[in-house]
Order: C-alpha cells, then sequence, then structure tokens
C-alpha cells in the first residue's frame, strides 16, 4: 500500500496581470465562477480526493483569499434565523477545519517551482498534491482523484495530461511518451513550453501534480530555466528514469478551462452555468438568441 496523499500545495502567489483591472484589488483566486471563487472549485475537488491539509502560496495583496477561508458564524447565523435553510448549508459546505489550511508567502516571483518549494518544510517525507487553481476541471469523478487511483497503481510522480493544439505547446509542459497505456502514460522527458517545432509531442501537462518528496530535494538545488524562471516541469524531470519511481501522466476525463485567460474564464462560466439547474433555462435562451442575432447580422 502506498502512503497516503493528504496534502496538496495550491500556489497562487501569481499577480493575475491578465485580469487587470480587476486583480488590482481582487486576487485571481477570488474571482466568481457563477456564484463560487474559482479557489474553491479546487478546494472541492481536492477534499473529493481525500486531501486534509491545504497549504496556499501567496504574496502581497492576497488578504481577501485568506479571509475568505474564515468561517461566518454571524452570517451563519442570520440565515438560520431567517429560515434560509439552502443558502446556510452552501456557506457552511465551504468552511474548513481549523488548522487545516497554512499559508505561506513566497517573497519574490521566481517561479512555479519556487512557489512549491517555498513550502517544503510543511511536507516532510510523503506524497503531495500540487493544484493550480487556475485549471479548473469538470468530470463526473474530480481530476485528482483519478489522479490518486492511477497513482496507488503507478507510484512515482503523476501529471494530469492532455493533448493541446500542437501550435499551443509554447503555453504548458510537454511530455515526451516512452509507453503509451491508453490513459496512464510513463514519461521519458518533459520540457517546459517548448516551441511548436521543438516540442517532443503535444501532450501537455495541466495543473494537477502528485509529487514525491525527493521532487522538493530536486528543487533545492534546481537553475532557472524557461523563463528565466525555477520550473517545476524541472525539478520533476530528473525523477524520470529513477528505479520505482518514474514519472507519469494521466489523460484525466473532463473537460478542462483555462481560467487564467479571460476566454478560458468566460467559457467555463457559460459552461458551469449551463450546467446548474436553476441557470440552465434562462442562459440557453439567452445564448440561442445571441447566435441566432450574430447570424442574421452576417
Ligand atoms: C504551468 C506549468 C506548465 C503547465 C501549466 C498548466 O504554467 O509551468 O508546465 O503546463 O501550468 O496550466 P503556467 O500556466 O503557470 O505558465
Amino acid at each position: 500500500m502506498r502512503k497516503k496523499v493528504t496534502k496538496a500545495i495550491f500556489p497562487v502567489a501569481g499577480m493575475g496581470t491578465r485580469f487587470l483591472p480587476a486583480t488590482k484589488s481582487v486576487p485571481k483566486e477570488i474571482m466568481t465562477l457563477v456564484d463560487r471563487p474559482l479557489v474553491q472549485y479546487a478546494i472541492d475537488e481536492a477534499r473529493a480526493a481525500g486531501i486534509k491539509e491545504f497549504i496556499f502560496v501567496t504574496s502581497r495583496g492576497k488578504g481577501a483569499l485568506e479571509d475568505y477561508f474564515d468561517h461566518a458564524p454571524q452570517l451563519e447565523q442570520e440565515l438560520r434565523k431567517k429560515g434560509k435553510d439552502a443558502l446556510l448549508e452552501t456557506l457552511k459546505s465551504t468552511n474548513m477545519e481549523s488548522g487545516a489550511i497554512a499559508y505561506i508567502r513566497q517573497h519574490k516571483a521566481l517561479g512555479l517551482g519556487h512557489a512549491v518549494w517555498c513550502a517544503r518544510r510543511l511536507i516532510a517525507d510523503e506524497p503531495f498534491a500540487v493544484m493550480l487553481p487556475d485549471d479548473v476541471i469538470a468530470a463526473e469523478k474530480p481530476c485528482l482523484q483519478q489522479m490518486v487511483e492511477a497513482y496507488q497503481e503507478t507510484g512515482g510522480c503523476m501529471v494530469a495530461a492532455m493533448e493541446v493544439p500542437p501550435e499551443r505547446t509554447s503555453a504548458y509542459g510537454i511530455l515526451d511518451v516512452e509507453e503509451d497505456m491508453g490513459s496512464v502514460v510513463k514519461v521519458k522527458s518533459m520540457v517546459e513550453k517548448p516551441k511548436p517545432e521543438e516540442a517532443p509531442s503535444n501532450l501537455a501537462v495541466i495543473g494537477r501534480y502528485i509529487l514525491t518528496p525527493s521532487v522538493l530535494s530536486n528543487l533545492n538545488k534546481i537553475k532557472s530555466g524557461a523563463g528565466g524562471e525555477i520550473q517545476l516541469t524541472d525539478a520533476i524531470a530528473q525523477e524520470i528514469g529513477k528505479p520505482k519511481r518514474g514519472v507519469y501522466g494521466l489523460r484525466f476525463r473532463g473537460q478542462r478551462f483555462d481560467c487564467g485567460s479571460k476566454s478560458g474564464f468566460l467559457q467555463a462560466t457559460v459552461s458551469f452555468g449551463l450546467a446548474r439547474e436553476d441557470l440552465r433555462d434562462d442562459l440557453s435562451r439567452y445564448l440561442h438568441e445571441v447566435v441566432a442575432m450574430d447570424k442574421a447580422s452576417q
């Protein structure tokens, strides 16, 4: 039996400049997808996968994110008094156990690898997950849970993987596959943000990882890579070929939205809106109208 994965690191130190001016005062992770902050989707996914400890790597200006995880007893009391049970349940479902969340500051924006390394003292000698809340994944079985199950078989490091259009490789970590077992692939090498002509494939890393603590030791020594940043991809790549470990990719089942981009965020909003019973009819009617008007104007 492998050690259980009970800790997850959430790197949330980025400035979110693509969403300026909104991110002048609102951390990107608090921006609302339908009626829940982006980060809540990652938390729910982590909980479903058995995560018990949540480590946020933050930076200056992320106070609202920490406040979001406070309990709201007054608000709960108000809702209880008014008999607003459904809202009360929604609110309570976001409550986190005291002591389950830790915040670490990343003092300099030196890259994703550096952000993960900042949490090293809270990990000790056990496998851990990394979740990038910008990548929102709609799936029947939550993506991290799929990975935890696959990891029970493979051990080593596991990254979520998805085929992307070949011209988009320079936005992702890209896998070179040694053995393709269908949904799980064994990785031969991985490279951060290669140009399309240099990419070994179009199988990209998506922001979910299960990593061995040795990745943290690799990060101790690693030099800056693509974009002059300390890259997590490079530290994971050093695990390739290690006996009884190795690196695996999981082609997860589900739809991924890149909520780090405006268009991805809008698509996620529409898709999650349509998935909601209370919103579906109105939203769908409106979308049909918009499409019809658009066609008529062409
Ligand atoms: C990060 C990782 C990259 C991965 C991507 C997934 O890049 O460095 O390997 O493919 O997340 O979203 P970022 O999007 O932070 O530049």
